[in-house]
Protein backbone atom coordinates (compact mmCIF):
# COMPACT_ATOMS: atom_id res chain seq x y z
CA UNK A 1 0.00 0.00 0.00
CA UNK A 2 1.29 3.74 -1.33
CA UNK A 3 0.96 6.48 2.01
CA UNK A 4 -2.94 7.42 0.23
CA UNK A 5 -3.91 3.57 0.17
CA UNK A 6 -2.88 3.59 3.98
CA UNK A 7 -4.80 6.64 4.66
CA UNK A 8 -7.51 5.28 2.70
CA UNK A 9 -7.90 2.01 4.64
CA UNK A 10 -7.54 3.28 7.81
CA UNK A 11 -9.94 5.78 7.07
CA UNK A 12 -12.29 3.32 6.37
CA UNK A 13 -11.96 0.42 8.98
CA UNK A 14 -9.87 1.36 11.87
CA UNK A 15 -10.85 3.43 14.93
CA UNK A 16 -8.45 5.72 16.26
CA UNK A 17 -8.94 7.20 20.07
CA UNK A 18 -12.21 9.02 20.66
CA UNK A 19 -13.20 9.37 16.72
CA UNK A 20 -16.18 8.84 14.33
CA UNK A 21 -16.16 5.79 11.54
CA UNK A 22 -18.42 8.13 9.48
CA UNK A 23 -16.20 11.65 10.04
CA UNK A 24 -13.11 10.58 11.22
CA UNK A 25 -10.37 13.44 12.08
CA UNK A 26 -7.36 12.71 9.49
CA UNK A 27 -4.38 10.77 10.77
CA UNK A 28 -0.96 10.85 9.52
CA UNK A 29 1.25 7.46 8.54
CA UNK A 30 4.28 7.29 10.60
CA UNK A 31 7.20 5.09 8.72
CA UNK A 32 9.68 5.30 11.61
CA UNK A 33 10.70 7.63 14.73
CA UNK A 34 14.26 8.85 16.09
CA UNK A 35 15.07 11.14 18.85
CA UNK A 36 12.22 13.76 18.95
CA UNK A 37 12.06 13.32 15.52
CA UNK A 38 8.55 11.63 13.49
CA UNK A 39 8.90 10.71 9.85
CA UNK A 40 6.23 10.08 8.11
CA UNK A 41 5.45 7.64 5.09
CA UNK A 42 5.80 10.93 3.10
CA UNK A 43 9.12 11.57 4.35
CA UNK A 44 8.04 14.84 5.91
CA UNK A 45 9.26 15.00 9.44
CA UNK A 46 8.25 16.89 12.28
CA UNK A 47 9.42 17.92 15.69
CA UNK A 48 7.40 15.86 18.79
CA UNK A 49 5.67 18.21 21.06
CA UNK A 50 3.68 15.28 23.13
CA UNK A 51 5.73 12.35 23.66
CA UNK A 52 3.27 10.32 22.17
CA UNK A 53 1.04 11.41 24.84
CA UNK A 54 3.58 11.97 27.79
CA UNK A 55 5.71 8.57 27.72
CA UNK A 56 8.71 9.03 25.34
CA UNK A 57 10.67 10.94 27.94
CA UNK A 58 13.83 9.78 26.02
CA UNK A 59 12.74 10.14 22.42
CA UNK A 60 11.92 7.39 20.45
CA UNK A 61 14.38 5.06 19.12
CA UNK A 62 16.78 5.34 22.12
CA UNK A 63 19.79 2.82 21.67
CA UNK A 64 19.98 2.11 25.31
CA UNK A 65 16.38 0.78 25.48
CA UNK A 66 16.40 -0.98 22.31
CA UNK A 67 19.33 -3.13 23.61
CA UNK A 68 17.10 -3.62 26.86
CA UNK A 69 14.89 -5.29 24.55
CA UNK A 70 16.62 -7.37 22.30
CA UNK A 71 18.44 -8.66 24.90
CA UNK A 72 15.57 -9.82 27.17
CA UNK A 73 13.75 -10.67 23.95
CA UNK A 74 16.82 -13.49 22.89
CA UNK A 75 15.58 -14.63 27.22
CA UNK A 76 11.96 -14.79 26.94
CA UNK A 77 9.55 -12.13 25.32
CA UNK A 78 6.73 -13.33 27.98
CA UNK A 79 5.66 -15.75 30.99
CA UNK A 80 2.43 -16.00 32.84
CA UNK A 81 2.89 -14.10 36.30
CA UNK A 82 0.84 -16.69 38.27
CA UNK A 83 2.88 -19.16 39.95
CA UNK A 84 6.18 -17.39 38.29
CA UNK A 85 8.51 -14.44 38.89
CA UNK A 86 11.02 -13.14 36.82
CA UNK A 87 14.27 -11.03 36.94
CA UNK A 88 13.19 -7.40 35.18
CA UNK A 89 9.69 -7.76 37.02
CA UNK A 90 11.80 -8.29 40.54
CA UNK A 91 14.06 -5.38 39.90
CA UNK A 92 11.80 -3.13 38.83
CA UNK A 93 9.63 -3.37 41.81
CA UNK A 94 12.65 -3.02 43.83
CA UNK A 95 13.42 0.31 41.73
CA UNK A 96 10.01 1.58 42.29
CA UNK A 97 9.84 0.78 45.81
CA UNK A 98 12.90 2.40 46.82
CA UNK A 99 12.32 5.91 44.65
CA UNK A 100 8.69 6.24 45.90
CA UNK A 101 7.55 7.06 49.70
CA UNK A 102 8.71 5.05 52.38
CA UNK A 103 5.41 3.78 53.62
CA UNK A 104 4.74 1.98 49.70
CA UNK A 105 6.13 -0.93 49.62
CA UNK A 106 3.64 -3.65 47.31
CA UNK A 107 3.63 -3.37 43.68
CA UNK A 108 1.19 -4.68 41.58
CA UNK A 109 1.90 -4.74 37.64
CA UNK A 110 -0.92 -4.02 35.44
CA UNK A 111 -1.61 -3.56 31.46
CA UNK A 112 -2.54 0.08 30.96
CA UNK A 113 -2.88 3.08 32.85
CA UNK A 114 -6.71 2.41 33.37
CA UNK A 115 -6.54 -1.18 34.52
CA UNK A 116 -3.93 0.38 37.11
CA UNK A 117 -6.63 3.00 38.15
CA UNK A 118 -9.24 -0.26 38.19
CA UNK A 119 -6.58 -1.91 40.22
CA UNK A 120 -6.07 1.08 42.55
CA UNK A 121 -9.88 1.44 43.52
CA UNK A 122 -10.09 -2.56 44.13
CA UNK A 123 -7.76 -2.43 46.69
CA UNK A 124 -9.20 0.52 48.05
CA UNK A 125 -12.75 -1.28 48.59
CA UNK A 126 -11.10 -4.22 49.23
CA UNK A 127 -9.22 -2.91 52.38
CA UNK A 128 -12.46 -1.64 53.64
CA UNK A 129 -14.55 -5.05 53.32
CA UNK A 130 -11.71 -6.89 54.88
CA UNK A 131 -11.99 -4.29 57.77
CA UNK A 132 -15.62 -4.97 58.01
CA UNK A 133 -16.56 -1.47 56.99
CA UNK A 134 -18.10 -2.36 53.58
CA UNK A 135 -20.18 0.43 53.99
CA UNK A 136 -17.02 2.27 52.71
CA UNK A 137 -17.53 1.72 48.59
CA UNK A 138 -17.84 5.15 47.46
CA UNK A 139 -14.83 7.21 45.98
CA UNK A 140 -14.37 10.82 46.24
CA UNK A 141 -12.38 13.23 43.91
CA UNK A 142 -12.23 16.23 42.31
CA UNK A 143 -14.24 17.99 39.20
CA UNK A 144 -11.53 18.07 35.98
CA UNK A 145 -9.94 14.48 36.90
CA UNK A 146 -9.42 11.87 34.20
CA UNK A 147 -8.62 8.24 35.19
CA UNK A 148 -8.60 6.65 32.18
CA UNK A 149 -11.47 4.81 29.50
CA UNK A 150 -12.38 1.66 31.61
CA UNK A 151 -15.97 1.62 33.55
CA UNK A 152 -14.42 2.29 37.57
CA UNK A 153 -11.76 5.04 36.10
CA UNK A 154 -14.67 6.50 34.07
CA UNK A 155 -16.47 6.67 37.46
CA UNK A 156 -13.87 8.84 39.17
CA UNK A 157 -13.39 11.01 35.89
CA UNK A 158 -15.25 14.33 35.54
CA UNK A 159 -18.90 13.89 34.68
CA UNK A 160 -19.19 16.58 32.34
CA UNK A 161 -15.56 17.40 30.45
CA UNK A 162 -14.58 13.66 30.84
CA UNK A 163 -15.63 12.78 28.05
CA UNK A 164 -17.84 9.55 29.63
CA UNK A 165 -20.88 11.84 30.05
CA UNK A 166 -23.12 9.19 28.49
CA UNK A 167 -22.15 6.59 30.72
CA UNK A 168 -22.93 8.74 33.93
CA UNK A 169 -26.46 6.49 34.56
CA UNK A 170 -24.59 3.19 34.32
CA UNK A 171 -21.15 4.31 36.27
CA UNK A 172 -20.99 3.73 40.15
CA UNK A 173 -22.14 7.14 41.49
CA UNK A 174 -18.52 8.93 43.09
CA UNK A 175 -18.88 12.04 44.82
CA UNK A 176 -17.83 15.15 43.37
CA UNK A 177 -16.01 18.01 44.83
CA UNK A 178 -14.86 21.21 43.12
CA UNK A 179 -11.56 21.14 41.44
CA UNK A 180 -9.09 22.54 43.29
CA UNK A 181 -8.84 26.12 42.40
CA UNK A 182 -5.37 27.57 43.85
CA UNK A 183 -3.09 28.46 41.24
CA UNK A 184 0.70 26.55 42.05
CA UNK A 185 2.18 30.13 43.19
CA UNK A 186 -1.03 31.42 44.93
CA UNK A 187 -1.41 32.04 49.04
CA UNK A 188 -3.03 30.08 50.84
CA UNK A 189 -6.72 30.54 51.67
CA UNK A 190 -8.97 28.19 53.87
CA UNK A 191 -11.68 28.55 51.46
CA UNK A 192 -9.90 26.17 48.47
CA UNK A 193 -10.65 23.30 50.64
CA UNK A 194 -13.43 23.93 52.09
CA UNK A 195 -15.79 22.15 49.23
CA UNK A 196 -13.60 18.99 50.18
CA UNK A 197 -13.76 19.01 53.66
CA UNK A 198 -17.14 19.37 54.33
CA UNK A 199 -18.19 16.78 51.55
CA UNK A 200 -15.71 14.38 52.88
CA UNK A 201 -17.22 15.01 56.60
CA UNK A 202 -20.69 14.46 55.67
CA UNK A 203 -19.96 10.92 53.55
CA UNK A 204 -16.85 10.10 55.32
CA UNK A 205 -18.77 6.62 56.78
CA UNK A 206 -19.37 5.96 53.24
CA UNK A 207 -15.75 7.19 51.25
CA UNK A 208 -13.31 4.26 51.12
CA UNK A 209 -10.78 6.44 49.14
CA UNK A 210 -10.13 9.96 47.85
CA UNK A 211 -8.32 9.87 44.40
CA UNK A 212 -6.91 12.57 42.55
CA UNK A 213 -4.36 13.78 40.23
CA UNK A 214 -1.07 15.59 42.34
CA UNK A 215 -0.09 18.88 41.32
CA UNK A 216 -1.58 19.00 37.53
CA UNK A 217 -4.82 17.82 36.23
CA UNK A 218 -4.06 16.22 32.45
CA UNK A 219 -7.13 15.15 30.36
CA UNK A 220 -9.38 16.81 32.30
CA UNK A 221 -8.28 20.85 31.37
CA UNK A 222 -4.16 20.61 32.24
CA UNK A 223 -4.90 22.91 35.44
CA UNK A 224 -2.36 23.52 37.68
CA UNK A 225 -2.73 23.61 41.22
CA UNK A 226 -0.65 24.18 44.59
CA UNK A 227 0.98 22.07 46.65
CA UNK A 228 -1.06 23.40 50.41
CA UNK A 229 -4.38 21.75 48.92
CA UNK A 230 -2.79 18.00 48.81
CA UNK A 231 -1.18 18.32 52.40
CA UNK A 232 -4.33 19.44 53.03
CA UNK A 233 -5.92 16.48 51.22
CA UNK A 234 -3.68 14.50 52.61
CA UNK A 235 -4.22 15.26 56.62
CA UNK A 236 -7.97 15.31 55.93
CA UNK A 237 -8.09 11.61 54.54
CA UNK A 238 -6.01 10.52 57.54
CA UNK A 239 -7.90 12.47 59.99
CA UNK A 240 -11.51 10.57 58.51
CA UNK A 241 -10.02 7.13 58.49
CA UNK A 242 -10.36 7.59 54.28
CA UNK A 243 -7.34 6.20 52.07
CA UNK A 244 -5.54 8.75 49.10
CA UNK A 245 -4.79 7.60 45.61
CA UNK A 246 -2.46 9.79 43.97
CA UNK A 247 -3.04 9.47 40.13
CA UNK A 248 0.88 9.70 38.98
CA UNK A 249 0.05 8.04 35.09
CA UNK A 250 1.01 11.15 33.53
CA UNK A 251 2.94 13.11 35.95
CA UNK A 252 5.42 10.60 37.56
CA UNK A 253 8.92 10.60 36.15
CA UNK A 254 9.73 13.82 36.27
CA UNK A 255 7.36 16.00 34.11
CA UNK A 256 6.21 18.71 36.81
CA UNK A 257 10.03 18.63 37.82
CA UNK A 258 10.30 16.14 40.47
CA UNK A 259 10.47 12.61 39.95
CA UNK A 260 6.64 12.81 41.45
CA UNK A 261 4.46 15.26 41.89
CA UNK A 262 3.43 14.57 45.28
CA UNK A 263 7.05 14.86 46.43
CA UNK A 264 6.29 18.83 46.38
CA UNK A 265 3.60 18.79 49.10
CA UNK A 266 5.68 16.25 50.92
CA UNK A 267 3.63 13.46 51.52
CA UNK A 268 2.79 9.90 51.37
CA UNK A 269 -0.42 8.32 49.72
CA UNK A 270 -1.79 5.43 50.50
CA UNK A 271 -2.25 4.06 46.95
CA UNK A 272 0.03 5.39 43.93
CA UNK A 273 -0.68 4.60 40.01
CA UNK A 274 2.14 4.77 37.65
CA UNK A 275 1.77 4.29 33.86
CA UNK A 276 2.66 6.19 30.76
CA UNK A 277 6.49 7.26 30.74
CA UNK A 278 7.20 4.22 33.04
CA UNK A 279 8.70 2.21 30.06
CA UNK A 280 10.14 5.55 28.10
CA UNK A 281 7.38 5.28 26.06
CA UNK A 282 7.96 1.97 24.35
CA UNK A 283 5.56 -0.66 25.58
CA UNK A 284 2.18 -0.71 27.62
CA UNK A 285 3.02 -1.10 31.34
CA UNK A 286 1.54 0.62 34.54
CA UNK A 287 2.07 -0.09 38.36
CA UNK A 288 -0.36 0.12 41.44
CA UNK A 289 1.64 0.20 44.18
CA UNK A 290 0.29 0.25 48.32
CA UNK A 291 1.08 0.70 51.48
CA UNK A 292 1.97 -2.38 53.59
CA UNK A 293 -1.19 -1.11 55.39
CA UNK A 294 -2.96 -1.10 52.46
CA UNK A 295 -1.54 -4.57 51.34
CA UNK A 296 -1.43 -6.60 54.47
CA UNK A 297 -4.93 -5.07 55.40
CA UNK A 298 -6.58 -6.47 52.33
CA UNK A 299 -4.86 -10.39 53.32
CA UNK A 300 -5.84 -10.46 56.12
CA UNK A 301 -9.26 -10.98 55.14
CA UNK A 302 -10.94 -14.26 54.75
CA UNK A 303 -10.48 -14.51 51.39
CA UNK A 304 -7.03 -13.22 51.52
CA UNK A 305 -6.01 -12.37 47.61
CA UNK A 306 -6.46 -9.41 45.74
CA UNK A 307 -8.59 -9.97 43.18
CA UNK A 308 -6.95 -9.11 40.24
CA UNK A 309 -4.71 -10.53 37.52
CA UNK A 310 -4.56 -9.80 33.54
CA UNK A 311 -2.95 -12.23 31.42
CA UNK A 312 -0.20 -10.43 30.14
CA UNK A 313 0.80 -8.54 33.79
CA UNK A 314 4.48 -7.43 34.06
CA UNK A 315 4.85 -8.42 30.83
CA UNK A 316 9.14 -8.94 30.64
CA UNK A 317 9.76 -7.08 27.47
CA UNK A 318 7.83 -4.27 28.93
CA UNK A 319 9.48 -4.61 32.79
CA UNK A 320 13.40 -4.73 31.20
CA UNK A 321 12.58 -1.52 29.09
CA UNK A 322 10.69 0.23 32.35
CA UNK A 323 14.38 -0.73 34.27
CA UNK A 324 16.68 0.86 31.25
CA UNK A 325 14.19 3.78 31.05
CA UNK A 326 14.22 4.46 35.09
CA UNK A 327 18.08 3.90 34.61
CA UNK A 328 18.95 6.45 32.13
CA UNK A 329 16.77 9.14 34.08
CA UNK A 330 18.35 8.65 37.29
CA UNK A 331 21.88 8.69 35.96
CA UNK A 332 20.62 12.13 32.99
CA UNK A 333 20.44 15.73 34.13
CA UNK A 334 16.57 15.57 33.99
CA UNK A 335 15.46 17.72 36.55
CA UNK A 336 18.14 20.77 34.71
CA UNK A 337 16.69 20.29 31.64
CA UNK A 338 13.09 19.99 32.76
CA UNK A 339 13.67 23.26 34.37
CA UNK A 340 15.14 24.30 31.34
CA UNK A 341 12.03 23.43 29.54
CA UNK A 342 9.80 25.13 31.76
CA UNK A 343 11.86 28.19 31.21
CA UNK A 344 11.34 28.30 27.85
CA UNK A 345 7.81 27.27 27.77
CA UNK A 346 6.83 30.18 29.65
CA UNK A 347 9.26 32.55 27.75
CA UNK A 348 8.05 31.38 24.60
CA UNK A 349 4.60 30.76 24.97
CA UNK A 350 3.87 34.17 26.96
CA UNK A 351 3.27 36.26 23.07
CA UNK A 352 -0.13 34.02 23.50
CA UNK A 353 -1.40 35.73 26.27
CA UNK A 354 -1.80 38.59 24.02
CA UNK A 355 -4.07 37.24 21.38
CA UNK A 356 -7.94 37.75 22.18
CA UNK A 357 -8.67 34.20 21.42
CA UNK A 358 -6.21 33.28 24.59
CA UNK A 359 -7.90 32.71 27.63
CA UNK A 360 -4.83 31.40 29.90
CA UNK A 361 -1.45 30.54 29.60
CA UNK A 362 0.50 28.07 32.44
CA UNK A 363 3.45 26.33 32.17
CA UNK A 364 4.79 23.75 35.02
CA UNK A 365 8.08 21.25 34.77
CA UNK A 366 8.10 20.00 31.00
CA UNK A 367 3.89 21.36 29.97
CA UNK A 368 3.16 24.47 28.46
CA UNK A 369 -0.74 25.04 28.62
CA UNK A 370 -2.40 27.28 26.04
CA UNK A 371 -5.87 27.52 26.59
CA UNK A 372 -8.12 29.33 24.40
CA UNK A 373 -12.23 30.96 25.01
CA UNK A 374 -13.70 28.43 22.52
CA UNK A 375 -13.13 25.03 21.36
CA UNK A 376 -10.19 24.12 18.64
CA UNK A 377 -11.24 23.07 15.28
CA UNK A 378 -9.26 19.85 14.90
CA UNK A 379 -9.50 19.11 11.52
CA UNK A 380 -8.00 22.42 10.20
CA UNK A 381 -5.89 23.01 13.33
CA UNK A 382 -3.70 18.90 13.36
CA UNK A 383 -3.21 19.53 9.14
CA UNK A 384 -1.73 22.97 9.73
CA UNK A 385 0.57 21.99 12.74
CA UNK A 386 1.81 19.19 10.37
CA UNK A 387 2.54 21.91 7.28
CA UNK A 388 4.51 23.69 9.88
CA UNK A 389 6.70 20.39 10.40
CA UNK A 390 5.89 19.92 14.32
CA UNK A 391 3.21 17.18 15.85
CA UNK A 392 1.38 18.89 18.34
CA UNK A 393 -2.38 17.36 18.99
CA UNK A 394 -5.05 19.99 20.98
CA UNK A 395 -8.04 18.75 22.41
CA UNK A 396 -11.48 20.90 23.41
CA UNK A 397 -10.02 24.55 24.24
CA UNK A 398 -6.17 23.84 24.82
CA UNK A 399 -3.06 23.76 22.53
CA UNK A 400 -0.40 22.35 24.69
CA UNK A 401 3.31 20.91 24.61
CA UNK A 402 4.78 18.34 26.72
CA UNK A 403 7.66 17.51 24.79
CA UNK A 404 10.52 14.76 25.69
CA UNK A 405 13.02 15.57 27.78
CA UNK A 406 16.04 15.26 25.27
CA UNK A 407 14.26 18.13 23.20
CA UNK A 408 16.88 20.99 21.92
CA UNK A 409 16.68 24.55 22.58
CA UNK A 410 15.73 25.13 18.95
CA UNK A 411 13.47 22.07 18.49
CA UNK A 412 11.16 23.39 21.04
CA UNK A 413 11.54 27.25 19.71
CA UNK A 414 9.75 25.08 16.26
CA UNK A 415 7.04 24.16 18.67
CA UNK A 416 6.78 27.20 20.56
CA UNK A 417 6.62 29.14 17.50
CA UNK A 418 4.11 26.94 15.44
CA UNK A 419 1.71 27.31 18.42
CA UNK A 420 1.73 31.21 18.39
CA UNK A 421 1.45 30.71 14.75
CA UNK A 422 -1.13 28.61 14.40
CA UNK A 423 -3.33 30.27 17.38
CA UNK A 424 -2.64 33.68 15.79
CA UNK A 425 -4.00 32.23 12.53
CA UNK A 426 -7.22 30.24 14.09
CA UNK A 427 -8.11 33.36 15.79
CA UNK A 428 -8.54 34.89 12.01
CA UNK A 429 -10.07 32.75 10.96
CA UNK A 430 -12.97 32.51 13.70
CA UNK A 431 -13.23 36.59 13.19
C1 LIG B 1 -3.93 10.73 34.98
C2 LIG B 1 -4.28 9.59 34.07
N1 LIG B 1 -4.78 8.46 34.60
C3 LIG B 1 -5.10 7.39 33.84
C4 LIG B 1 -4.93 7.43 32.47
C5 LIG B 1 -5.29 6.22 31.63
O1 LIG B 1 -4.14 5.58 31.18
P1 LIG B 1 -4.19 4.62 29.88
O2 LIG B 1 -4.53 5.50 28.73
O3 LIG B 1 -2.81 4.03 29.82
O4 LIG B 1 -5.22 3.60 30.15
C6 LIG B 1 -4.43 8.59 31.88
C7 LIG B 1 -4.27 8.69 30.41
O5 LIG B 1 -4.14 9.72 29.82
C8 LIG B 1 -4.09 9.70 32.69
O6 LIG B 1 -3.61 10.85 32.18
Amino acid sequence: MDNNELRAYDKQHIWHPYTSMLNPSPVFPVASAKGVILTLETGEELVDGMSSWWTCIHGYNHPRLNKAITHQLSKMSHVMFGGLTHRPAVELAKKLIDLTADNLQHVFFADSGSVAVEVSIKMALQYWVAQGKSEKHKLLTVRNGYHGDTFGAMSVCDPVNGMHEMFTHILSQSIFVDAPACKPDEDWQARYIQDFEQTLIENKQQVAAVILEPMVQNTGGMRMYCAEYLRQVRQLCTQHDVLLILDEIATGFGRTGTLFAYQQAQIEPDILVLGKALTGGYMTLAATLASSKVAKGISADQQGVLMHGPTFMANPLACSVANASIDLLLESHWQKKVFAIEQQLKQELAPCSELNIVKDVRCKGAIGVVELHQPIDLYWMQPRFVELGVWVRPFNKLVYLMPPYIISHDELKKLTQAVYQVVTEFSERIQ
